[in-house]
């Protein structure tokens, strides 16, 4: 049941401070201020890798996760698009462990590569959003997201759910690795604890989020540049508009701009830039200068700070709630959502059923 919203996508996006603050609730004890027991089918402060393995929307989520436990955790995380891992024969050393992430819990590519490791007899988790899926059942522990079912093919509140329990892992990580103090756990769940309050913020950003799409739905290619984390939201919101408006759309590392993709700017081309000001905002900004100097048109996802740091004409700028580094993922996840949809809903795509996909990939 759709509710009052035109798209189960629509209801799905507006789902997300609630379902983030169930999930969140099962991985943390706010009242302790600390990550909360939950079994694990390995011990972080024992292995030495961790292979992650996803596909599409999934695997992005897993990519913020390797920074995350990488920088916090100090645990070093290898992460293969699903369909690559299955065949790449990749060595696992005995000290590592492997971490599959999956909404269904059902696609091919994914379960063939949990299979893959569990023939090279290391242990094996999953983040599904389907208990009962064959990915569940066939790992040595599970870790639910509490996204509640999903039925827009594009994947929004999974995506979010899916961050919030890498996030909650990588604190759990980090304590087991003695990576992190008391007090620094302490203020990472704190900070978690705010997320649905900041998603609710974002939610709110309505106007300048449809003067973008207006923008967008005349143009034939799209770029979206973001370092560290936004690297991978940037990816992630060049797949989202790809799937539901079918405009080209590509996200890139901004610092590889200058290694080819910079001759596509041009007048005609908008350069989509989420950049938070944190401790590289100026690294971006200066490839956003390099953008503007050749006549890109430019819209900036960033907060208030960098809003006001970042001096360059911009097409639009959308102004997020200042959020702590840790959870800005989290939070920038929802502007692009909603920028993808709202170009939907005015090229008149089908936003729950885009052409050609399938929910559920469940063949090779
Ligand atoms: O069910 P899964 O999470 O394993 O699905 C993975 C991808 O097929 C999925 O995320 C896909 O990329 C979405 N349509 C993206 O919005």
């Amino acid at each position: 049941d759709k509710g009052n919203y035109r798209h189960f996508m629509e209801k799905e996006i507006h789902e997300q401070p609630e379902v983030i603050s169930h999930t969140l609730a099962r991985y943390l004890d706010f009242a302790q201020g600390t990550v909360a027991n939950f079994d694990l089918p390995f011990d972080f402060a024992k292995i030495e890798r961790l292979a992650i393995s996803a596909c599409g929307t999934a695997y992005l989520a897993g990519l913020i996760g390797k920074y995350w436990l990488e920088r916090y955790a100090r645990l070093p995380v290898d992460i293969d698009i699903a369909s690559e891992f299955r065949y790449r024969e990749m060595p696992l050393p005995e000290n590592s462990a492997a971490l599959f992430i999956s909404q269904s819990g059902e696609t091919a590519d994914t379960l063939a590569s949990l299979r893959y490791c569990r023939g090279e007899g290391i242990p094996i988790a999953a983040i599904v959003n389907v208990r009962e899926s064959t990915m569940a059942r066939e790992s040595d522990g599970i870790f639910p997201t509490l996204a509640g079912p999903e039925i827009g093919v594009a994947s929004t509140k999974a995506f979010t759910c899916q961050l919030s329990v890498l996030a909650a892992l990588t604190l759990k990580a980090a304590r087991a690795r003695g990576t992190i103090t008391p007090d620094e756990e302490k203020a990472f769940v704190r900070q978690l604890a705010e997320a649905p309050r900041y998603v609710s913020q974002a939610l709110k950003l309505s106007d300048g989020i449809e003067k973008v799409a207006r923008e967008l739905s005349h143009v034939r290619h799209v770029l979206y540049l973001g370092r560290d984390t936004n690297y991978p939201l940037a990816l992630e919101g060049a797949l989202k508009l790809k799937e539901l408006s079918y405009i080209h759309a590509e996200g890139y590392a901004a610092g590889e701009l200058k290694h080819g993709p910079i001759a596509l700017i041009d007048e005609q081309m908008p350069v989509i830039v989420i950049a938070p000001h944190d401790r590289i905002f100026e690294k971006t900004v200066s490839n956003m200068q390099e953008v503007a100097a050749r006549g890109g048109r430019i819209v900036l996802i960033t907060d208030e700070k960098g809003a006001k740091n970042a001096t360059l004409d911009t097409l639009e700028t959308i102004v997020l709630p200042d959020v702590p580094e840790f959870v800005a993922p989290i939070v920038y996840a929802l502007p692009i959502q909603m920028l993808a949809y709202h170009t939907a809903v005015l090229m008149g795509t089908d936003a729950d059923q885009p052409r050609n996909l399938a929910k559920s990939v469940t063949v090779e």
